[in-house]
């Protein structure tokens, strides 16, 4: 006889154990255990039932895109790439307070014309999501509201009787399933009910789309594997001091993954954003030392930012390195580049550093932006103005190329800026990169530069103009020892 038994399973890395372990022997990471049926496994295999022959299928055949609801909200559906897709689910996970819930009553506003569509809240009562649609302007809007938290209850709602086409749930820690005895929020409770849902919005062909929190490392609270169940994870991430906000794609089945959409959070909701660079650099102070523009790519789409640079002489014995919207760890690397490989030591200074307006870029692409903001605050040079700055550093100080060149350049040139300072373009292995036998330079002056060292030659003071590499080197040991 097969006697059934439970074990111990580890929900971050899958560990099994025959008795529950407070700390995770593998992943050593806490409280993860949680109790499951062990598998029946017999002597002879699996089990002792015989499954069913699978009926393979050829690779190409005839299956229709799936049908997409466009929301008008241009950002939104650029993010999900090209609209919501019938029958399939969508996280959308952010910190509290960023807008989450702001977002989708605006989302399905918009939906509800063409669609059958329900918000369950289990959050906030009924009328607390009637006073904020109203704020909005959406009030009219044919939604049907619900403060629930059951699963059981959601699932009997949303039967066949009456059919629905778009499901929003807010927020899926709040969701329980009543044959499970852990707490709303737990694993456990997170992974089942989510499942519950996923599936039932499967079989019925509705859109679901789940609201997910954010612990404090910034991960969707409860397990991974909820971002593994549904097909789109977006994130919603943003300043709450800044207006505005930014929806991440980070997974899609069905779209391009890094698109961004840019909103500004108003006294009437969220509002588009449909030029991003404009308002990353509307309060830009002109010709200021230690301020440079990088031209960013957030997924398709062009994205200029300013990159900020403020460096002091230090009184302690450790320097401060303040980083905001940046990587700490690139921004050391590239403070050991410009010492090692340019003799421009930091060493006694303090470096308070900030990507204005919030924004947090991890594109490598911004190495040497960053450097030339370091090197103008410290020689108290700015670049002209009207100048981009863009290309990846390598430790021995050498500038490499990054793609997409074009679209940044034209992307500057759109807004007016005049020059921009790029990596040297390998004309010469033609079939290694394409984009490079075809700048296109849109009007720019364009310098391309191969080595870190050359990019002090391009500093100028307001007064004078260009000033020598040499001289340019002398006079920042002058000034700092
Ligand atoms: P909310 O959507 O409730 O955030 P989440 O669901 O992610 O927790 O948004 C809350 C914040 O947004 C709140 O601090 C107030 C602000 N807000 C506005 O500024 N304007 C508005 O029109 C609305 C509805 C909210
Ligand atoms: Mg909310």
């Amino acid at each position: 006889m097969v006697r059934k038994s439970v074990i111990y399973v580890c929900q971050e890395c899958g560990t099994s154990s025959s008795k529950w372990l407070g700390q995770c022997e593998v992943c050593s990471n806490w409280n993860t255990f949680v109790e499951e049926a062990a598998p029946i496994i017999t002597p002879k295999g699996l089990t002792s039932k015989k499954g069913h022959k699978l009926n393979f299928q050829s690779l190409r055949g005839e299956t229709e895109h799936p049908p997409r609801q466009i929301c008008n909200i241009k950002e939104f559906d650029r993010v999900t790439g090209g609209g919501m897709v019938q029958g399939s689910a969508l996280l959308v996970g952010g910190d509290p307070g960023i807008g989450k819930s702001t977002l989708l009553m605006q989302v399905a506003a918009q939906l509800s014309s063409n669609l059958k569509t329900v918000y369950i809240s289990g959050e906030e009562a009924i009328d607390q999501l009637r006073l904020r649609a109203d704020r909005l302007g959406v009030a009219d809007a044919n939604i049907g509201l619900a403060a629930a938290t059951s699963v059981r209850n959601i699932v009997a709602s949303l039967d066949d009787t009456n059919r629905h086409d778009l499901v929003i749930i807010d927020s899926i820690q709040t969701m329980f399933v009543d044959n499970i005895e852990s707490a709303p929020g737990s694993v456990a409770q997170v992974r089942t009910s989510a499942q519950e849902l996923i599936r039932l919005a499967k079989s019925k062909g509705f859109a679901l789309i789940l609201v997910g929190h954010v612990t404090k490392e910034g991960q969707i609270a409860g397990p991974r594997i909820l971002e593994h169940m549904v097909d789109t994870v977006l994130y919603f991430e943003g300043d709450r001091s800044h207006q505005f906000r930014i929806l991440r794609s980070v997974k899609n089945r069905f779209g391009a993954t890094d698109e961004i959409g840019v909103f500004e959070m108003t006294g009437k909701g969220l509002v588009e954003v449909t030029n991003p660079s404009t308002l990353f650099l509307g309060n830009r102070e002109e010709d200021v030392p230690g301020s440079v523009v990088f031209a960013g790519m957030e997924g398709s789409r062009p994205l200029l930012v300013e990159i900020q640079s403020l460096n002091t002489p230090s009184s302690l014995g450790t320097p401060r390195r303040s980083v905001v919207g940046w990587d700490s760890s690139r921004l050391a690397m590239i403070i050991a580049v410009l010492e090692a490989r340019c003799g421009l030591s930091l060493a006694n200074m303090d470096v308070f550093f900030n990507v204005a307006g919030g924004l947090k870029i991890n594109e490598p692409a911004a190495d040497l932006s960053v450097a030339a903001a370091l090197i103008s605050s410290v020689s108290k040079f700015a670049l002209p103005s009207e100048t981009i700055v863009f290309g990846e550093i390598g430790l021995s100080g050498e500038i490499r190329s990054v793609p997409q060149v074009n679209a940044r350049l034209k992307e500057a040139s759109k807004l007016g800026f005049l020059h921009a300072i790029i990596p040297t373009l390998k004309r010469s292995h033609k079939n290694h990169n394409k984009e490079s036998t075809t700048l296109k330079v849109y009007g720019l002056k364009v310098t391309e530069i191969s080595k870190l060292e050359d990019l002090l030659v391009l500093f100028t003071q307001p007064s004078e103009k260009k000033i020598k590499t040499k001289e340019n080197l002398e006079f920042l040991e002058q000034k700092h020892g």
